[in-house]
């Protein structure tokens, strides 16, 4: 029998409710990491969908920011452009736009990566912070509280792109890779850290990503075509966060917009 797992997911009206829910995800988890152990460590994707997140969670008008305790939270990114900090394209440069410049985080607990350097000494450094902060011995993967993921519209995830030898990289943490993009190289997590984590969530909008988000879920395993495919806990929870459009070809959610799927593994 193959072995599943239960996807949570939720489904709102519009980009100002997913921003709102999505805030509120990520405040949470950093309170019930803090809470357990005193620290909490995030890492976050970059792309469209995240952005209004990002604003809320340091907007004065709300209380994410004064829910989160700056001080004990360690921020990682999922996966970088290979461009400098200042380009509009740089993922950092989204996080700080929105939220790192404004809210109290201190900056040595900024753990960026540094896409101005060579691909591969980006991704080895990157690997390199992350075992210093988690104090990783031998094989040992970070265990990160919670990352949030976005999936673009041919199925990819985090840097982790259709067809791509990223997909196969099992043994290291992080790892350049190249893509068909204007900035065609990036250093992106690789599957199995994103797996080991707490928490996982996707946040997906829009009537592009339907077709692809059924398949991803509920289609045949076929990860070297829908890289999304490969995100599995090993043990965390898994959530998606869907306006209603992305999750116009899921069985309907229940009258509170929360849906629950059997994923086989
Ligand atoms: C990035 C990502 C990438 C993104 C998806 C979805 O930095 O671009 O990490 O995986 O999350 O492409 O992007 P949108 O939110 O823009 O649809």
């Amino acid at each position: 029998m193959p072995k599943t797992i239960q996807v949570h997911y939720q489904v709102e009206e519009n980009s100002e409710a997913i921003g709102l829910t999505a805030a509120d995800w990520i405040a949470s988890s950093v309170e019930a990491a803090v809470g357990a152990r005193g620290t909490a460590r995030i890492a976050i994707s970059g792309g469209s969908t995240p952005k209004r997140a990002f604003e809320l969670l340091a907007d004065p008008a709300h209380n994410f920011c004064k829910r989160i305790d700056w001080g004990r939270l360690l921020l990682f990114f999922v996966d970088e452009r290979c461009v400098s900090p200042e380009s509009p394209d740089s993922n950092y440069r989204l996080a700080k736009e929105t939220f790192l410049s404004k809210a109290p985080l201190p900056e040595g607990n900024v753990i960026r990566i540094e896409g101005e350097l060579a691909p591969e000494e980006a991704a080895a450094r990157y690997e390199s912070a992350m075992r210093n902060r988690f104090r990783l011995e031998g094989a040992e993967l970070p265990r990160f509280d919670l990352i949030v993921l976005g999936m673009g519209s041919n199925g990819h995830t985090a840097s982790l792109f259709p067809h791509s030898a990223a997909l196969h990289e099992t043994m290291r943490l992080a790892v350049a890779t190249q893509v068909e993009d204007k900035n065609p190289w990036r250093v992106t997590l690789t599957w199995p850290v994103i797996n080991h984590a707490d928490k996982i969530f996707f946040l997906i909008q829009d009537a592009s990503k339907a077709e692809v988000l059924k398949e991803v879920l509920l289609g045949p395993y076929q990860p070297e075509r829908l890289p999304s495919q490969l995100i599995r806990p090993e043990s965390g929870e898994l959530g998606l966060l869907l306006d209603r459009a992305a999750a116009s070809k899921l069985p309907p959610p229940a009258a509170d917009g929360r849906g629950l799927l059997e994923v086989g593994r």
